[in-house]
């Protein structure tokens, strides 16, 4: 792997790249970060990730370095760059190096980050055979809208997942399920109604997830907005996951409990397509 990555306004090596040990993102986790998907080197729901991350920003009084066309066009610098046909582009603001203390300057300069991940986003073996996942309780912060770094728990989360034998894990808050640890979490009951979270505090607000309730409603399949619990999922005739990269993902067994028939279903498949047609369709192109 020889990526070139952006660090602060320069384009380098990615061994060049380096980050100071006082930088406050690796001391604090004071960072924010965006994942945006890249298919045939086009970028998917690129202004969704774009409005979000500046909503990240602001409710952490963080500034962004660059306005939008500069940071559209980074997005599109990379892609060509690094000759990036499918995959991701990730990228991190932190407030930026200064002496360790909990008090921040209001004028830090803030670290711009951004990498690119070549990765099969289309041809993901788990559309055909669905994942597994197990519910474990949901032990992170109590602001999960805003997109930080604080990445420990989920990670320690799919781990002790991955140890179960299963891929993912659904988390869970006072006997509802809040959202996977990298993805949204819905399900489809018996009578095909379409079911997610509601937005709050609890649960990022997911890009695909935005899209695909609206690819739903526009379908016209029914969608309520609610908690459910692990044990209305358990048997949900569907469920699955949605995330940048991994667009709509059936999930096929809960806790050892097959999710309907045990195999991907026809709504989460019909909304993985309607939202790889829809978004490629709006993909913002390479210039
Ligand atoms: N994760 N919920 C959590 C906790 C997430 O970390 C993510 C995304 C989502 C889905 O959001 P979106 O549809 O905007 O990607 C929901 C990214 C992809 C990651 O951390 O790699």
């Amino acid at each position: 792997m020889n990526r070139i990555v952006y660090l602060d306004g320069t384009w380098l090596e990615e061994a060049d790249a380096k980050v100071s040990v006082f930088d406050r993102g690796f001391l604090f986790a004071d960072a924010v970060y965006e994942v945006t998907a890249v298919i045939g080197g086009k970028l998917i729901d690129y202004a969704g990730h774009a409005a979000r991350l500046q909503r990240s920003l602001r409710e952490l009084a963080l500034s962004c370095p660059l306005g939008p066309d500069a940071l559209l066009s980074l997005h599109h610098d990379i892609v060509a760059r690094n000759a990036l046909d499918e995959g991701l582009i990730y990228l991190q603001i932190s407030r930026g190096a200064a002496d360790r203390d909990f008090i921040f300057s209001e004028t830090a300069k803030p670290t711009l980050v951004l990498f690119t991940q070549a990765k099969a986003v289309l041809d993901n073996p788990y559309n055909v055979t669905g994942i597994k996942v197990v519910t474990l309780p949901d032990q992170r912060w109590a602001r999960r809208d805003i997109k930080t770094v604080q990445l420990l728990y989920p990670s320690m989360a799919k781990m002790e997942a991955l140890r179960q034998g299963a891929q993912d894990a659904w988390l869970v808050e006072d006997g509802f399920v809040t959202e996977a640890t990298s993805a949204n979490a819905h399900i489809v009951t018996a009578e095909g109604t379409l079911v997610t979270r509601p937005l709050s505090h609890a649960i990022l607000p997911g890009i695909t997830r935005a899209t695909i309730v609206e690819l739903a409603r526009a379908a016209g399949m029914p969608v309520e907005e609610r908690a459910f619990t692990p044990d209305e999922a358990r048997q949900a005739s569907e469920a699955f996951i949605t995330s940048a990269t991994n667009f709509a993902l059936p999930v096929t067994m809960i806790d050892g409990v097959p999710v309907g028939n045990g195999k991907p279903g026809p709504i989460t498949e019909r909304m993985r397509a309607l939202y790889i047609a829809e978004r490629l369709s709006h993909a913002e192109p390479v210039t």
